[in-house]
């Protein structure tokens, strides 16, 4: 029974990566995601930054201020899957799964609507599943299930 659930979930994850682009299993975070957050997002986020969890202990006007670091896959990855789970999805979406409001770093995923829209898409697809869920439950945002952290592949 378990073996039957597991294996229909490999295939609708694959269903879904034919679906959303050709290309979308070759993309890697060397090749084509830490270029794309090195052009738009280290100039706040880069190594001289605080990690998440020193920018946690930091105060809330200093959090306003100070971006966390996100310039390695590692780091990234902390505001996908853990402690900061769905928060890269929640800040960067267009608006789509957020009632029609971009999350507030969208804007910076490009300089026109194009660019924007084009590599959020390759977020997306890079990711193989975009869901805005946190670790825990929190107001109307649900916690994320074990099925949907196994459909995210992100290669590096
Ligand atoms: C001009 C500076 C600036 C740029 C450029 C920028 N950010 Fe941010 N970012 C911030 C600041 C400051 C915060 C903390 C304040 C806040 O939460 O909004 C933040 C917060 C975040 C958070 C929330 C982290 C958490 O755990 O709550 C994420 C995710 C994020 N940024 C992603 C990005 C991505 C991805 C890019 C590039 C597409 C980007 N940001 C570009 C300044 C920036």
């Amino acid at each position: 029974m378990l073996k039957t659930a597991k294996m229909l979930l490999v295939s609708t994850t694959a269903t879904v990566f034919t679906l959303s682009s050709a290309t979308a299993e070759e993309l890697t975070w060397r090749n084509d995601i830490e270029p794309m957050i090195a052009a738009n997002c280290v100039v706040c986020h880069g190594a001289d930054k605080p990690t998440y969890r020193e920018w946690r202990l930091l105060s809330d006007e200093e959090r306003a201020r100070v971006g966390p670091r996100m310039d390695t896959y590692d780091h990234f990855m902390s505001y996908v899957i853990w402690p900061a789970t769905g928060a890269m999805q929640r800040r960067l979406d267009d608006g789509t799964n957020r009632g029609g409001e971009p999350g507030n770093m969208f804007v910076y995923l490009g300089k026109t609507d194009e660019e924007r829209a084009e590599n959020l898409k390759m977020l997306s697809d890079w990711l193989g599943a975009w869901n805005l869920n946190r670790w825990t439950a929190r107001d109307d945002v649900p916690g994320i299930s074990k099925e949907q952290l196994e459909a995210i592949s992100a290669k590096f």
